[in-house]
């Protein structure tokens, strides 16, 4: 029996497919197997000592590796108390959707003692996406890297880098997360925030009783191409991120190419990821550096305002081993952090989101939808629901948070979407009546309306196969305007407009890009502004959409499509697994 080491088994080159003429040398996808055991473990970071939920007791969670085009096997069994699932976020889960994650969408979770083998291809996407729990707030503590490399013998469309390094943002909470949205949603009240950022894990050198060996370390060696996979894994934050002297080229979002730009700050949202190369300064070399995330934020209420850091060291001497591991740290630390942007700097966020683009060359084409079969306008949103009889409530004005989409707030079910579509029993767990536009239309960027009471639903958006489909994302000021990243499973989509106040049906879509928008799979829908996406519907299933501020997802918002079936073979949805959890 294999160990619960992170490191990839392959075990067998299943698909040794022999081209016959039309490639010049044989396919090499092979399929790699591992083995996730969701165990407790007790985790120390800022004095607190708490006992998690961990994949394989570490804190990140192990990397996933694989090539484009790989089958990946991974087997989850789950050692505690909660239930679980696991989300491969940003995996297209092309007819494979029953390996998608979400609890109650695509399946039941796994319950104590229970296992499930999550089972997929990964073609036509390369670059880093992550993996995480995507039930209540466990992805706190459960999540990690997916690591997409080119096929073999495949370039890069940038300088092959002398190194690769994940960095993947995460939060800490000296609190058990599950406890603090426990606690929230019981009171109607926002939930404690975060104590610390962190770096691969660990919070640094600017918090109180942060532990010496708890600053995250990058080795360098001088005049070398790196290339950082990061991720926001965090909760509830939208990051910016910086190294002090040292400009970054952003070559890659959510696992798809960019048109390469150079830039001091990166901005990323829970949810999105992206590829960015370093250049390290010509040596010989001694300094170190400091790079630093902070929040941005533009509601209101309480936020984590902390800033992270962790530390680029050069070496120079040619014995000494550069890797990423955080030994002893450098002596004399009297770094500067880098210039980051005020916490509401929207102008910031918004210079560096008009810059990406999709490559758009002949070997990796944006493929936008320039006819579109349905159209969509969903409002994006907090709200607030009645307190019930006999308790005082914590939100707006003696209610509770909600969050919705096009004001309703989804209603999760006891069964699995999936299923239920799959057996054609949707009586009394969904209907397929979401609204495609807001049933009382409002100025939605102006003076809110008086009732900001939510509806609440199980209600899903049903599609025919290959349906093109353009999709307007509206913030409202119900409550507060704020930044909304929006992530739909099961697609990428471009994003061919976006701007602030209220949509213009008439003249926006005039000034869409339909050549080469960025193709993501999160996208912030901008503080009291709109954004317009587009995508094909070639999958089937069903497919999630929420806003990856888990707090706004615990409130409600998010809603699910179901994508039917088409005629051939190869459109359709395959039979559920024989292991697949029953709730
Ligand atoms: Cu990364 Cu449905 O989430």
């Amino acid at each position: 029996m294999r160990s619960s080491s992170a490191s990839p088994v392959v075990v067998v080159l299943a698909m040794m497919v022999f081209a016959l003429g039309t490639f010049p040398r044989i396919s090499t996808a092979i399929t790699r197997h591992y083995k996730f055991n969701i165990v407790m473990k007790n985790v120390t970071r800022l004095c607190h000592t708490k006992s998690m939920v961990t994949v394989n007791g570490k804190f990140p969670g192990p990397r996933i590796v694989a090539r484009e085009g790989d089958r990946v096997v991974i087997k989850v069994v789950n050692h505690v108390p909660n239930n679980i699932s696991i989300h491969w976020h940003g995996i297209r889960q092309l007819q494979s959707g029953w390996a998608d994650g979400p609890a109650y969408i695509t399946q039941c979770p796994i319950q104590t003692n229970g296992s499930f083998v999550y089972n997929f291809t990964i073609p036509g996407q390369r670059g880093t996406l992550f993996w995480h729990a995507h039930i209540s707030w466990i992805r706190a503590t459960v999540y990690g890297p997916i690591i997409i490399l080119p096929k073999r013998n495949a370039s890069y469309p940038f300088p092959k880098p002398h190194k690769e390094v994940p960095i993947i943002f995460g939060e800490w909470f000296n609190a058990d997360p599950e406890a603090v949205i426990a606690q929230a949603l019981q009171s109607g009240g926002p939930p404690n925030v975060s104590d610390a950022y962190t770096f691969n894990g660990l919070p640094g050198p600017l918090y109180n009783c942060s532990a010496p060996n708890d600053t995250y370390q990058l080795k360098v060696r001088p005049g070398k191409t790196y290339l950082l996979r990061l991720i926001n894994a965090a909760l509830n934050d939208e990051l910016f991120f910086a190294i002090a002297n040292h400009s970054l080229t952003v070559v890659d979002v959510d696992a798809v190419y960019v048109k390469p730009f150079t830039t001091d700050l990166i901005v990323i949202a829970p949810g999105q990821t992206s590829n960015v190369l370093l250049n390290t300064k010509q040596g010989p070399h001694n300094s170190s550096y400091l790079m630093a995330v902070s929040p941005y934020f533009t509601g209101q209420g309480a936020i984590d305002n902390t800033t992270a850091a962790a530390i680029l060291e050069y070496i120079s001497s040619p014995t000494s081993s550069a890797s990423s591991n955080s030994s002893s740290l450098p002596k004399n630390l009297t770094l500067l952090l880098p210039s980051l942007p005020a916490i509401n700097a929207t102008s910031a966020v918004t210079n560096f989101t008009g810059r990406l683009r999709s490559l758009a060359t002949p070997q990796f084409p944006a493929n936008v939808p320039q006819t579109i079969q349905k159209r969509f306008f969903f409002t994006v949103g907090l709200g607030s629901s009645p307190c019930p009889k006999n308790q005082t409530c914590q939100g707006p004005n003696g209610t509770k948070f909600a969050a919705s989409v096009n004001n309703i707030s989804f209603a999760m079910p006891s069964t699995a979407l999936l299923q239920s579509h799959f057996l054609g029993k949707s009586n009394g767990i969904y209907t397929t009546d979401f609204p495609s536009n807001p049933l009382v239309p409002f100025n939605y960027t102006g003076t809110p309306p008086n009732n900001t009471f939510v509806m609440n639903g199980t209600k899903v958006v049903v599609l025919q196969y290959n349906t093109s489909v353009e999709l307007v994302m509206q913030d409202t000021s119900i409550i507060t305007t704020e930044s909304h990243p929006l992530h739909l499973h099961g697609f990428n989509f471009f994003v061919v407009g976006q701007g602030f106040g209220n949509f213009d049906p008439n003249n926006d879509p005039k000034n869409f890009n339909l050549v080469d928008p960025v193709e993501r799979n999160t996208i912030g829908v901008p503080s009291g502004g709109w954004v317009a996406i587009r995508f094909l519907a070639d999958n089937p299933g069903v497919w999630f959409m929420h806003c990856h501020f888990e707090v706004h997802t615990s409130w409600g918002l998010k809603m699910a499509w179901i994508v039917r079936d088409g005629k051939l073979p190869s459109q359709k949805l395959p039979p559920p697994p024989s292991d697949l959890p029953q709730c």
